[in-house]
């Protein structure tokens, strides 16, 4: 499809009569078609009547599809960077070197690489001050070294290590506009070499003792970080992705037994290179250490001395994010998703109550309680959205099949190799779970499924939730509690939005859903949040190649939604090669924060500063309003 300047409705739009002016009209279309299909959200405007369905939370003008190599956002919202890679957090720190030559010594006090997930943390008593823990998920060798492959030496995994992790940071608001703030004395890099403690019932197991800590509860690093969440008591979780990726074998008869395989450790673990100059990292000689990754860290960001704290009672995989909630009887409730072809959507529920008057009494809460996974069942199968039924499993040692026979013979096994356990159970096998939240208004939780080609092959089933065999755009479920308690052992499930592409394949299960229109497509949904008013802002790490299955889709983009009409706008496209990924608000919701990672991932970008022959860097950006008001209003 021929491309046109960003801005610009494309050919297709103008074919069916969709510009920015003429979007709500599409909406109520849009509602229109919702209505003759007879579904939920047809039944919610036949309820409340057709003036419902044009009542919408979206006070801006979606934007078109882009593909230059830099931000677009509606008329009346302008971006800056708040900060990029490599920027120094002290004042008299190293300053960045575009070169690829600087140090590890370096790399481990500047913001780390690929930024994703993170959250806002206001500083109490002062309206105008807040920090922002914020995931620095991998890096790209690309840019990091000078050589631009795979690391040639210890000294250079050192700095691949100091590039991931979490980066915490002070912003300030001066002049309306919110700030980094270079120097302030809760800067803070946690990165791969960080001393972490292990809490929880698999601290102390025999898996996790190593030469180096034969207690099993004193881990190095955390890496891989990819989303997040924020507890009521004030503490950061940093979610551990892709960990295994970072390991692997310098034996040749190396024997990968049942949980290395099911966690996907290879002999030559995938493009990153560690192991051949980092024992920690060969599974040869150090064939525990990666059973102390996989797991949720929390970090206390306004104490820059302590320790972060990996809670093993939430299960290890590969952690999106970690969505809290809260039960009616006020337990903490942590959803979260295993993003891999065919795992799995886990729910936590802590043994004891929230103490909402003392914080600090909630230190130990998430490592004490109980964790489920979800099973799906078939749904109604209905062709646009369906929706069904599902439960909780619970992974407890001795439980539901989980016992010495099944290869388990403690909870901390079982939370070491949950994959295996809620495989046990027969919990239901998803299209890549990826982001997870639940909304402030009806509690309803809502999960982006990104994509799956494998979908149909390797044993799993298309149907429920995962309705397309070789689902390539993804799509994103939400539950409701039984109940509309988070404690609740069942829930109703559908399907809020199917992407897809209806201007390439009409009239099939790849066109999406009816809230998918030539004006707002987009692919592989993957970061969620709510603001206050319960708006949902969608980002996409997808295909952005914008040709074949993928053409009018553009760049990666943030879009956002109405949960109750279902309509979808798109709000921001990203730069050339980038994934839009970590977002959080400001307290007044008249500020938005958005992460741009990996802009020219595979070249073919500069962003954000355009020098000649500089280098890309993943960035904060700050959104506001020209006129000051509330982002999406
Ligand atoms: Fe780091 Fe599944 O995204
Ligand atoms: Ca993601
Ligand atoms: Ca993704």
């Amino acid at each position: 499809m021929k491309l046109l300047k960003e801005h610009q409705p494309t050919d297709l739009e103008n074919l069916v009569g969709l510009t920015r002016r003429s979007f709500i009209g599409a909406g109520a279309l849009c509602g229109a078609a919702l209505f003759l299909g007879g579904d939920l959200l047809s039944r919610t405007a036949l309820a409340t009547g057709v003036s419902e369905a044009n009542r919408t939370l979206l006070g801006f003008d979606g934007i078109a599809t882009a593909t230059a190599d830099s931000v677009s956002l509606p008329p009346g919202y302008r971006a800056s960077v708040l900060i990029s890679w490599g920027q120094p957090l002290q004042a008299d720190g190293p300053a960045f070197d575009p070169s690829g030559n600087g140090s590890a010594e370096a790399q481990e006090v500047q913001f780390g690489d690929n930024n994703d997930g993170m959250s806002l943390f206001p500083m109490p008593g002062h309206p105008d001050r807040a920090l922002l823990a914020i995931n620095n998920e991998y890096t790209n060798y690309r840019y990091l070294y000078a050589h631009g492959q795979a690391p040639q030496s210890l000294e250079e995994v050192r700095k691949a290590l100091a590039a991931e992790g979490v980066s915490v940071i002070e912003i300030a608001r001066q002049n309306g506009q919110w700030q980094f703030v270079q120097g302030s004395r809760f800067n803070r890099r946690i990165h791969g070499n960080t001393p972490i403690t292990l809490s929880g019932p698999a601290a102390g197991h025999d898996w996790l003792k190593t030469a180096a800590d034969s207690s099993g509860r004193h881990a190095l690093g955390t890496f891989q970080n990819c989303a997040n969440g924020k507890t009521p008591w004030g503490t950061y979780l940093t979610c551990e992705e892709n960990f295994t990726d970072c390991f692997g074998s310098s034996d040749p008869q190396q024997a990968f037994d049942v949980g290395l395989k099911r966690y996907g450790v290879v002999a030559a673990s995938k493009e990153i290179g560690w192991h051949p100059f980092d024992a920690r990292f060969d599974v040869a000689k150090n064939p525990n250490e990666v059973n102390r990754h996989g797991w949720v860290v929390e970090i206390d960001p306004f104490d820059p001395k302590s320790t972060p704290v990996k809670r093993t009672a939430l299960g290890r995989f590969k952690h999106e994010n970690a969505a809290l909630a809260q039960t009616k009887g006020g337990r903490a409730v942590v959803y979260m998703g295993d993003d891999e072809r065919g795992e799995f959507i886990y729910k936590f529920i802590s043994r004891d109550k929230i103490d909402t008057a003392n914080p600090k009494a909630n230190r130990d809460l998430l490592d004490h309680g109980t964790l489920y996974v979800a099973q799906f069942d078939g749904g109604d199968n209905n062709p646009d959205r369906p929706k069904g039924q599902g439960r909780w499993v619970e992974l407890t040692h001795g439980k539901n099949g989980l016992d010495a026979a099944a290869g388990f013979n403690n909870q901390a096994e079982v939370l070491i190799h949950a994959r295996l356990a809620a495989s046990v159970v027969k919990a239901t096998r998803m299209d890549r779970p990826e982001w997870i939240v639940v909304s402030p208004k009806d509690g309803q939780v809502y999960c982006t499924l990104t994509n799956n080609i494998k979908r149909g092959d390797d044993g799993q089933p298309v149907g429920g939730p995962n309705p397309r065999a070789k689902n390539q755009y993804g799509q994103i479920l939400r539950w409701r509690e039984t109940d509309d308690n988070a404690s609740a052992m069942s829930f109703e499930w559908d399907l809020f939005v199917v992407a897809g592409n209806p201007v390439v394949h009409p009239g099939t299960p790849q066109a999406g859903s009816a809230n998918i229109n030539a004006a707002n497509l987009f692919n592989s949904p993957d970061g969620l949040s709510f603001d206050a008013a319960g708006r949902l802002w969608i980002q996409t790490d997808g295909d952005s190649s914008n040709k074949g299955d993928f053409a009018g889709m553009g760049n990666n983009q943030m879009l956002c939604a109405d949960p109750h009409s279902g309509e979808i706008r798109r709000f921001m496209v990203g730069p050339v090669g980038c994934e839009v990924t970590g977002i959080s608000f400001a307290p007044d919701y008249k500020t938005m924060f958005v992460g741009l990672q990996h802009p020219g991932e595979n070249g073919g970008s500069t962003f954000p500063e355009h020098l000649p022959g500089g280098k890309p860097r993943s960035s904060v950006m700050v959104i506001t309003r020209e006129d000051g008001g509330v982002i999406g209003a």
